[in-house]
Formats: C-alpha cells, structure tokens, sequence
C-alpha cells in the first residue's frame, strides 16, 4: 500500500490499483479538503482514516507551534459526520443568527472545520512575564544563546522599551551556538554594540556583566536545537551561573529560567535547580516555578525569580 500526489490529489494504491483520493487546496494555514472517498469494496477498513492523516500530516494539520485550519465538504450521513469528527472536525456555522446545528444531511451554511491553536509554550510563558516585568532595561543577558531565539527577543524588547545605549549580552558554551545566534540577529538588524556576543559558559557571567547591572537574565537549558544532544547544560556549571545571574541582576530584575528533564539528560539538573530555588531567601527573592499541571513531568518548567 502506497500514498502518492498527482494532479492535487493525494491516491491510495494498494495491490496495484487506486482504492482512495483525497484532493485538497492549500491554504495559507492548511487545506480545503474538497473530496476524500475510498473504493466501495474497501471501505470500513480504516483506509479512509490513514488516508485522511496523511493528508492532514502532509499539510501542517499536526505542527503544535501554528495556528492550522483545515475544512471538509459537508458529510452525506451521521456516519460519514462521525468519521470526520473523530479527526477533530466539528460542524461551524457561517455565522447567522439564529442558526442551530443541522441534521449530517442538510448543510445550509455549514462546514466542516478542524482548527487547532498553537500550543502555549514554556518560551511564550518566560518571554511574556519577562517583558511585562521590564519597563526601560539597560542590559539584558541571554546566558544560553543557542540558535538566538531568546536573544532576537531580548533585542527586540530593548529596542522597543530600551533605555538610550541598552545593551543585550548573549553567551553560549558552543562556537556554533554563537555563530548562529550572531547570523540570527544579524538578519534582524542587531548588531554591536547592541548586541554582544561572548563563547563562554554562564558560569563565568560576572566576567561580561557587572554586579547590580542586568534588568533580565535568560536560561532556556537542555541541548542545542537542531544539534547533537551531546552537549548540554548540567547543575554542575548551572548553579554558579545562576548565582552569578542573582549577582548580576538590579534590584527589581528578573531571571528566568526554563528547566528540563528526560532520557537523554536525566533530571539531576532539574532537581538541582529546583532545590536552588526553594532555598532562596524570601527577604530577597520572589520565587515562581510554573508547572504545566496536565503535561507530564517532563513537560519544560519555566521558572522566575524576582530580585527585591
Ligand atoms: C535550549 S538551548 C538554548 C536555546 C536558545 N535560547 C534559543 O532561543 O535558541 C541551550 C543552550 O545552552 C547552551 N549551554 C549549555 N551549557 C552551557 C554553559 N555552561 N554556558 C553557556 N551555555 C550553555 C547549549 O550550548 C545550548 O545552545
């Protein structure tokens, strides 16, 4: 059995011989389906259902990160509804007032849709607190730079709300991290001397920001997006850094850090840093971990310290 595209329609093969085909239009945020039928004599086989995911896969209905709409002619019958539905699509009324769910086999202004909102993000969560913390930031430090995510939004941050003169320091351990995030930002239109890079490990922070100076101090742990897993961050070097970034934050700054665990890195670091944390002296700290309750516990934990 094989799936293949001709013409805009995706065809089931199997034993030599067409038995299904879906047509679709892409969309900017997924697809039309126009049509999706399967051979009479191989229906209720589950052939519909795979040909259907596919089709789905093929066009982004399954990417967490992005709003993706995908709709569906109207079904013939309660169970042709019921197959779309367990798929995720629910009958949507063109709005009009009044309107009430139909019966599957009439469709005045009804379709069928499949919507799905990107999920909210433990990144999306540090980068919304940290920017409503910061009213005018002069230094802002990225201390696991990577491939510049963090740092583009630092920047982006300071050049919005920025004092004259602000400054983002961006570090990392890897020479490629520094060199991607260096690319990134260049593409973006940051360069010196707002934007300092430095290969380092966080560790040694206090080298490359003063004591008392940043408004915000980034950690985004774990490994290199796109890179070996070989390397990444460990308590070892994570607990000076993190006291180095409460020794570099302003009173009234914020360090935000999010932890992560799972096969490959295990939860040492996680713990360790959920222990650091814990112990923070109230007088000086405000302290947040920020679970995601449904996810599991792998799930990344952000986490905020405010410095009094
Ligand atoms: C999850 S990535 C960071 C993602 C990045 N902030 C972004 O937006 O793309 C973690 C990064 O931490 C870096 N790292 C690991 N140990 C480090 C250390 N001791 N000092 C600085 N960076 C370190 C890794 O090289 C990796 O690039």
């Amino acid at each position: 059995m094989q799936i293949f595209e001709k013409d805009g329609a995706l065809l089931l093969q199997k034993e030599g011989q067409i038995i299904g085909q879906c047509r679709l239009l892409p969309t900017a945020q997924g697809a039309q389906i126009t049509l999706l039928e399967v051979a009479p004599a191989w229906r209720r086989r589950g052939y519909g259902t795979y040909l259907l995911k596919e089709a789905l896969r093929r066009t982004g209905a399954y990417d967490p990160k992005a709003l993706r709409v995908h709709t569906a002619p109207w079904p013939h019958n309660e169970a042709e509804l019921a197959f779309w539905q367990k798929q995720g699509f629910v009958p949507e009324a063109v709005p009009q007032p009044g309107a009430c769910a139909p019966a599957a086999q009439n469709r005045p202004g009804w379709r069928l849709v499949r919507r799905r909102a990107p999920d909210y993000s433990a990144v999306q969560l540090s980068h919304e607190f940290v920017a409503g913390r910061l009213a005018a930031p002069a230094l802002c430090v990225d201390a696991t730079c990577g491939n510049g995510g963090d740092t583009e939004f630092l920047c982006r941050l300071c050049a919005q709300k920025g004092v004259p003169g602000w400054q983002v320091l961006a570090m990392d351990v890897q020479p490629r991290a520094v060199a991607a995030t260096r690319a990134r930002l260049d593409a973006a239109g940051f360069a010196e001397p707002q934007l300092r890079t430095v290969c380092a490990s966080h560790a040694d922070l206090l080298r490359y920001a003063a004591p008392g100076s940043a408004d915000a101090v980034l950690f985004n742990f774990g490994w290199l997006p796109g890179a070996q897993h070989t390397v990444y961050s460990t308590a070892e070097s994570s607990l000076p850094a993190l006291d180095a970034a409460l020794a570099a934050l302003r009173p009234g700054g914020v360090l935000s850090a999010v932890l992560y665990s799972g096969k490959t890195i295990g939860s040492g670091e996680k713990q360790a840093v959920l222990a650091w944390l814990r112990a923070l002296p109230l007088a000086q700290y405000t302290v947040l971990v920020c679970d995601f309750a449904n996810w599991a516990d792998t799930a990344p934990l952000p986490c905020f310290v405010l410095k009094k």
